[in-house]
């Protein structure tokens, strides 16, 4: 994580919102002398800033579409609490594993973990993510909501919501979403999240959101090449990894105010408005098994409900659906 310095110095950058900012404010923001102001700015430029710097007034700092580093990542999260805190890996197992483990060791509400690459990327229903070098925003994003462990799933909702709001803003594209995580484009998956916790007797203690975001990826490997596509494959250039993980936290940060503020409702709401619908018989894979049947719609707690050939009505949490 970022220190304390590193933060000031870049939250004095933050506030002037790509302005000039005098070395004097610099040097009072961090108590230090002018020569250590410079040291500082050197620093910033090594981590991949780019700084101008006019003589006698100050310096402006602009991040580098490409650059995807901590101090990055820090700068670009104009939030109250969500990416405050940030561990960057280049590369590591999964943000899912190391998620928990910063839970364990007391992580705030709103910590985000990511990494430039995943060597074990964990999607759903235990299947592998793939999450290759540079490619994609690979994060876990830990939250400490004080509710009921039943509407955990409702997590999926607003980040997938998040994340297809962000991709708009920031692409262009419009995303749909597919029940209940999956983020498509023209038929295609460029986003999947996966929804854990962490509770004991019912208890809820974190929430952590993974969500594997396809960015820049100019092929995939031939088994997802029909089922998968990046956000650059369609628009037709790379796109700032860094600029759409700052629109991300944004989003996440405003439909976590808006659940917590007023609950699941206007949540459902918004994210019907983007789903795909469903063809009326589907066949839902779950981990127990399928089941085949008719969709009755999603319930107030966003759960799927299938009434099946005899009439039983089924909740599904999580599932892949394929059309019946
Ligand atoms: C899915 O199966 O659609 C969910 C995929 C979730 C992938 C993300 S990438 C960041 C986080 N770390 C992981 O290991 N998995 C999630």
């Amino acid at each position: 994580m970022l220190s304390t310095n590193r933060r000031k110095l870049l939250d004095v950058f933050r506030v002037a919102d790509g302005g000039l900012v005098s070395g004097q404010e610099i040097a009072d923001a961090l108590n230090c002398s002018r020569t250590a102001v410079w040291k500082q700015i050197e620093e910033l430029k090594k981590a991949g800033f780019d700084i101008e710097a006019k003589r006698g007034s100050g310096y402006a700092i602009k991040p580098a579409a490409e650059i995807f580093t901590e101090d990055m990542l820090y700068f670009r999260a104009k939030t109250e609490f969500i990416g405050q805190q940030v561990a960057f890996y280049p590369e590591v197992t999964s943000t899912q594993v190391i998620a928990h483990q910063l839970v364990g060791e007391g992580a705030v509400d709103g910590t985000v973990v990511i990494a430039d690459q995943q060597t074990a990327g964990k999607g759903r229903l235990a299947r592998p993510w793939n999450s290759q070098k540079g490619t994609g925003i690979w994060m876990s994003t830990i939250l400490k909501p004080e509710i009921p462990m039943q509407q955990v799933p409702q997590f999926t909702f607003i980040a997938s919501l998040a994340v297809a709001e962000a991709i708009e803003n920031i692409t262009g594209l419009e995303p749909q979403i597919k029940w209940p995580n999956d983020i498509y484009i023209n038929k295609r998956k460029v986003c999947g999240v996966l929804t854990e916790m962490q509770a004991e007797a019912e208890q809820v203690n974190a929430v952590i959101i993974g969500t594997g975001i396809n960015v820049n990826q100019a092929l995939f490997p031939e088994e997802l090449r029909d089922k998968a596509t990046s956000l650059a494959i369609l628009v037709g250039h790379p796109v700032s990894r860094g600029a759409l993980y700052g629109e991300i936290v944004v989003q996440l940060e405003k439909f976590y105010k808006l659940f917590l503020d007023q609950g699941f409702a206007p949540i459902k709401l918004l994210w019907e408005a983007r789903a795909i619908p469903f063809s009326e018989k589907i066949v839902a894979k779950t981990l127990k098994g399928e089941i085949r049947g008719t969709v009755k719609g999603i319930s107030d707690a966003g759960v799927l409900i299938v009434q099946d050939a005899v009439g039983e009505e089924h909740e599904i949490y999580s599932a892949d659906i394929l059309l019946g």
